[in-house]
């Protein structure tokens, strides 16, 4: 069963907290909040006040996807808020399998992420342990930016490293999913669609996330 995870990136910030009950009612799954430090990517986004506020008002579980450097900085303090998947990209540390540890270590599932640059075979000696790999399906830093369709043969290569070996982890992609190019993810092998700027501006919720489910 496939997944939606709004991006709270495109919700309206000055009511945040109405976004969130609306969502939820529209049959989201997981609320995908998006970290940037300015210095990773192009862009800042929120920190761990916002973090806190969305965690007490949501009722689904969070996904926090990290576009920052030293990525294993703020684990203690996520896993604290009630954070239950913590991302982070490959291309951001020269340490990944210690910072997926750590994240483990506070109970919390694992995702490596990658660019649309970085090839699946870079973190393939992570792939037995991981929890979730997200596929970065823009380049990272804003949301609104048109899908780059040479990543879904990613996405078919870490599904057949996936059935080869028999692991477990979870493909979630992100960037540019809309009703069309969200049914090609999940056919190529993703299970966890992320939506920002498609669903937040789509003019009935409900109708919207049914639909990217399919
Ligand atoms: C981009 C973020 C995304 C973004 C997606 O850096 O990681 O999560 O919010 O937005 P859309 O769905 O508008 O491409
Ligand atoms: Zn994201």
């Amino acid at each position: 069963m496939v997944k939606i995870l709004p991006s709270l990136l495109a919700a309206d910030f000055t009511a945040l907290g109405e976004d969130i009950r609306e969502m939820e009612t529209a049959g989201a799954d997981i609320f995908h909040l998006d970290i940037m430090d300015g210095r990773f990517v192009p862009n800042i986004s929120y920190g761990l006040p916002v973090v806190e506020a969305i965690a007490e008002k949501a009722s689904i579980p969070l996904d926090v996807h990290l576009m920052t450097q030293e990525p294993g900085q703020f684990i203690p303090e996520f896993s604290g808020m009630g954070v239950d998947m913590v991302s982070f990209h490959v291309e951001a540390t020269p340490h990944p399998h210690r910072v997926m540890q750590l994240i483990q270590s506070y109970g919390m599932k694992a995702g490596i992420v990658l660019n649309p640059h970085t090839p699946p075979d870079s973190i393939r000696y992570l792939l037995p342990e991981v929890d979730y790999v997200l596929v970065m399906t823009v380049n990272p830093g804003f949301g609104g930016q048109e899908f780059i369709s040479s990543c879904v043969d990613k996405i078919r290569e870490l599904d057949g490293m996936r059935k080869k070996h028999g692991y477990d982890f979870e493909i979630e992609v992100d960037g540019g999913i809309n009703d069309e190019t969200a049914g090609i993810c999940t056919e190529a092998g993703a299970g966890l669609l992320v939506s920002g700027s498609h669903l937040f501006s789509s003019p009935d919720w409900r109708k919207a996330v049914a639909a990217l489910k399919g």
